[in-house]
């Protein structure tokens, strides 16, 4: 794609409502967009998250009840992502997670999975501070938007359309991921949801500051 087509994908993306409940996103396409998720950046690599595939009508039922922000996403939207994020029992320095991440999925020899440990530890404690379990779930959430963002770039550069989703209430939304979806609320939260499908109508157009405004050169 030259810088115009990638421009293009981000004036297609847009928050899209209401979607197409005729046309399903193919699988190819699906897997593409959370491939993209897979691939995305995160501090020290620990990729802290984990996503959800919600097709079941059922469970978006139940889904609806406390997601405000969903209302006709769940209803329309082809796929329907819930985006996770790990807790402090895997986030901690000292979390077996990490150990085990650093060894078998980074495959660090020994001495560098002990000074990069020392590392994670040190920033934890002192570089940011993320001394409480609510802090350090914040912190590992805003690495599951970078993911979140990769997705929905990525959907619009194959013309696919998205909306992100924080309407929901996360306590009660908490339940239902415990109870219905088999998930260990202990060990994860959920940071938002996002639908994807096809639009049914075109978007107003997009409001935006001028870069200007937004950047400061010095
Ligand atoms: C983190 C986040 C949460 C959002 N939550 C919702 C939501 O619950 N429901 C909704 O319809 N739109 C939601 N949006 C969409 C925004 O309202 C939308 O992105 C913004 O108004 C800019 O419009 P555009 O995305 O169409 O350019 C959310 C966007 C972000 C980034």
């Amino acid at each position: 794609m030259n810088k115009k087509e990638i421009l293009e994908a981000y004036q297609f993306r847009h928050a899209c409502k209401e979607f197409d409940v005729n046309r399903i996103i193919p699988q190819e396409d699906i897997e593409f967009i959370l491939e993209t998720a897979r691939l995305s950046p995160s501090s020290f690599g620990f990729e802290p998250w984990h996503f959800i595939v919600v097709q079941d009508k059922n469970l978006r039922e139940q889904l609806k009840e406390n997601a405000w922000g969903a209302t006709k996403k769940l209803d329309t939207a082809s796929h329907y992502v819930i985006g996770l994020t790990m807790k402090s029992p895997l986030t901690k320095w000292d979390s077996a997670y990490i150990l085990d991440f650093m060894k078998n999925v980074q495959k660090l020899p020994e001495e560098v999975v002990k000074g990069k440990g020392k590392f994670y530890e040190d920033f934890q404690k002192t570089d940011f501070d993320l001394s409480d379990d609510r802090k350090l779930f914040d912190w590992a959430s805003k690495q599951s938007y970078i993911a979140l963002g990769n997705m929905m770039t990525a959907a619009a550069m194959i013309g696919i359309d998205s909306c992100p989703i924080e309407g929901f209430n996360q306590a009660t939304t908490d339940v239902i991921l415990r109870e219905k979806l088999g998930v260990d609320t202990e060990q994860f939260g959920i940071s938002y949801m996002v639908a994807f499908g096809y639009r049914v109508v075109e978007p107003k157009e997009k409001t935006r500051r001028t870069l200007d405004e937004i950047v400061t050169w010095k």
